[in-house]
């Protein structure tokens, strides 16, 4: 089936904001978060089914240094300081893409800061 898209700025926000001044976003602005370690989006997805997902994500990191972020499935992580390169610009969006196994319906996806400069901005997750 074809992916479902869940914008960052419907998600859960734990130190950050909506913001909508870098163009290029889907929906209706991006997350960013708060420059420190620790802060997170987290988003909760359905699933039709248990099994192996595909998580796409959509940020954007327009520093020179990468952003790396824990990603966590159901509180557990399953892809710990998951590298989100530098894009060059704030306006020059792309995805990283990994798999992760989920339950039937309703599963958490938490992005977590792992360093000072924190997460890259986030416009969407498809999964
Ligand atoms: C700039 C940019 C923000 C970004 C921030 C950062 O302030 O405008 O969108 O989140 O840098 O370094 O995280
Ligand atoms: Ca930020």
């Amino acid at each position: 089936a074809a992916p479902t898209r869940y914008e960052a700025e419907t998600a859960t926000i734990s130190q950050g904001a909506v913001e909508s001044n870098h163009a290029g976003y889907s929906g209706t602005g991006f997350v960013n978060g708060d420059n420190v370690a620790g802060s997170y989006v987290e988003w909760t997805i359905n699933a039709p089914g248990a099994g192996t997902a595909t998580l796409a994500f959509r940020y954007a990191n327009g520093t020179s240094a990468d952003r790396p972020s824990d990603i966590a499935v159901n509180g557990a992580t399953v892809a710990p300081a998951r590298s989100f390169p530098a894009t060059s610009t704030w306006t020059a969006w792309t995805t990283v893409t990994l798999t992760a196994q989920v339950v039937a319906g309703a599963n958490t996806v938490r992005a977590t800061a792992t360093g000072e400069g924190g997460n890259p901005n986030w416009d969407y997750l498809e999964a």
